[in-house]
C-alpha cells in the first residue's frame, strides 16, 4: 500500500488535477436534488478494492454531486465558508506530510507556524504576550475546551462546589448548552437587551436574584462576539468587568464574528475582548480556511494546560519535556496540524488581504439590506449586523418560505434556508464569501418559485 509506484503517481496527478479543477470552478449547489444518485450506488469498499481512478470517478460523478459546497457564492445559510485556493492546496500538503501536531517532539516546525498564526489572531484580539492556545476541530470543541478550563480553575480555587454554572444569553450558540450537558453543568440564561446584546448589567441583575448556593457555583460568563442568527456582538467590556468583579472566567465565542478583527476599522466593535480569559474564532468560517479549524486562545495557557494535559507512562516523555505540546490545551490528544492551511494562506497573501476579504463580506451584507429594502416583494427584518441580514415575504408563512428556499436550491442559485426570529419564520443571509456580491444577491432576491 505504501509503494509509490507508477500507478500511484498517475493517481496523484489525477487527484491534484481534480482538486485544482474543483477549486477553480463554481461548485454545484443542487445537492439535495441529486440524492437519487445514491439510490443503487455500487459498493465501493470491497475486499479487492475498486482502484483509485474508479473511486475518484465515482466520487466525482456520483457522490460529490449529492453534496453542497459551502464556498458556492449563493451559499448564504448557517455560516458559509470560502477557503482560499492557497489554503485548500496546502491542506493536501498537511495530509501528505503525516506530521503529528500534538507534540513539540514530533511536530515542532509545524507547531511553530501554527503558533505564529495564533499569535496574529491573539494580536488582533488585543491579547497580551503570554496568550496562546491551539487549533481544534471547530467552535463546538473550542467552547467545550475553554469551559472545561474555566471549571478547572474554579475547582482549583474553591474546591468542588458541585455542578458548574455558566451564564449566557439565549442568543448564545447551541454548542454552549451542549458543552454544559457534556460537563453536567448548568446554563443560567440571562435575557438579552432590546438590541439582543448580553450586557454586564443584565448579568448583575440575574445573579443578584440567584440563590447564594447557586451563585457560588458560577464558573464563567459566556459572551458571543457575533451571534450566529443575528450577528450581534455582546457588551464585551461590561461583561469583562462583571466577570472580573466576581472572579469568574470570561469566555468569548467569536467562532463566526471575531474574524472581523482582521479589518482594523472593525476592531472597536469588539472592545473588551482583550479582557477575556479565553476566546475562539473559526478560520473555517470567515478566515478563508478549509474545515476543520477553530483557533482557541487563552490569556493564561498554563491554566488550560493544567486542566487538559493527559497523563500516562507512555506520555511522560512528552509531558516531562516542558515543551509546548498543543495536545495539552484542549480536549484531544492526536491532532493534525490543522492550523497550517490558514498559515500558508496568510503567509502567501499577507494579512492585508484578509482585511479586504472580510470587508467584502460586510459590504455585500449592506448591499443585501439595500436590495431587500428597495425590493417590492421582500421586507427587511434585521440587519445588516456584521454580515448577517434577515428578511421575509410579507404574508408568507413558514411553509411558503421553505418552498421558496427549496426551489432556489433546486434551481442551483443559492442555499438560503429559513430561520426563526421572534418565533416566526424568516429568511437569512450570512455573507462571508467575497464572491457573494450584489449580482448574486439580486439574482436570489428576484427568484420566484416556478409555476
Ligand atoms: C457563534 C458560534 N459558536 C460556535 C459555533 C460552532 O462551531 P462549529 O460548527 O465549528 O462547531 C458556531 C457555528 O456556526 C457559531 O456560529
Amino acid at each position: 500500500m505504501h509503494v509509490f509506484d507508477a500507478e500511484l503517481e498517475q493517481l496523484a496527478h489525477e487527484i491534484v488535477r481534480y482538486s485544482l479543477d474543483r477549486i477553480r470552478m463554481t461548485p454545484p449547489l443542487d445537492g439535495p436534488t441529486e440524492l437519487g444518485l445514491l439510490d443503487g450506488a455500487p459498493a465501493t469498499v470491497t475486499p479487492a478494492g475498486i482502484g483509485g481512478s474508479t473511486a475518484l470517478r465515482e466520487f466525482d460523478e456520483r457522490f460529490s454531486r449529492a453534496c453542497i459546497s459551502v464556498d458556492h457564492p449563493g451559499y448564504l445559510s448557517f455560516v458559509p465558508g470560502a477557503p482560499s485556493m492557497a489554503s485548500v492546496m496546502f491542506d493536501l500538503v498537511v495530509g501528505a506530510s503525516s506530521v503529528y501536531g500534538g507534540s513539540w517532539l514530533e511536530g515542532a516546525g509545524a507547531i511553530h507556524l501554527e503558533n505564529e498564526t495564533l499569535r496574529w489572531i491573539a494580536d488582533i484580539a488585543g491579547f497580551g504576550p503570554g496568550a496562546g492556545g491551539v487549533f481544534v476541530s471547530g467552535g463546538t470543541a473550542g467552547n467545550l475546551s475553554a469551559l472545561a478550563a474555566a471549571r478547572w480553575r474554579h475547582r482549583d480555587r474553591h474546591g468542588d462546589r458541585g455542578r458548574a454554572v455558566f451564564l449566557a444569553s439565549a442568543e448564545a450558540h447551541s454548542s454552549v448548552a451542549s458543552a454544559a450537558r457534556i460537563m453536567d453543568a448548568e446554563v443560567v440564561t440571562v435575557p438579552a437587551d432590546d438590541d439582543r446584546r448580553l450586557t454586564g448589567s443584565a448579568v448583575e441583575s440575574v445573579v443578584a436574584a440567584l440563590d447564594p448556593a447557586v451563585r457560588e457555583r458560577v464558573v464563567a460568563v459566556v459572551a458571543t462576539s457575533g451571534t450566529t442568527n443575528l450577528g450581534v456582538i455582546d457588551d464585551l467590556d461590561g461583561l469583562a468587568t462583571v466577570a472580573e468583579t466576581h472572579g469568574w472566567w470570561f469566555h468569548v465565542d467569536g467562532a463566526y464574528g471575531a474574524a472581523a478583527l482582521a479589518a482594523p476599522e472593525l476592531r472597536a466593535d469588539f472592545a473588551g475582548l482583550e479582557r477575556a480569559d479565553s476566546f475562539i474564532v473559526d478560520p473555517h468560517k470567515w478566515l478563508f480556511a478549509p474545515f476543520d479549524c477553530c483557533a482557541l486562545i487563552y490569556a493564561d495557557p498554563d491554566l488550560a494546560r493544567r486542566a487538559h494535559t493527559q497523563s500516562a507512562g507512555y506520555l511522560d516523555v512528552l509531558t516531562d519535556s516542558g515543551e509546548w505540546n498543543p495536545s495539552d490545551y484542549a480536549h484531544h490528544l492526536s491532532r493534525r496540524a490543522r492550523g497550517l492551511p490558514l498559515w500558508f494562506s496568510l503567509a502567501t497573501h499577507g494579512t492585508d488581504a484578509y482585511a479586504e476579504a472580510v470587508r467584502a463580506g460586510v459590504a455585500h451584507a449592506r448591499t443585501a439590506a439595500e436590495l431587500i429594502d428597495g425590493h417590492d416583494r421582500w421586507d427587511l427584518v434585521w440587519g445588516p449586523r456584521l454580515s448577517i441580514v434577515l428578511f421575509e415575504r410579507p404574508g408568507w408563512d413558514a411553509d411558503q418560505h421553505q418552498a421558496w428556499s427549496d426551489a432556489l436550491t433546486a434551481a442551483g442559485l443559492g442555499l438560503v434556508v429559513p430561520t426563526k426570529f421572534e418565533g416566526r419564520s424568516v429568511l437569512r443571509f450570512c455573507v462571508i464569501n467575497p464572491l457573494s456580491d450584489g449580482d448574486v444577491l439580486r439574482r436570489i432576491l428576484d427568484f420566484e418559485v416556478p409555476g
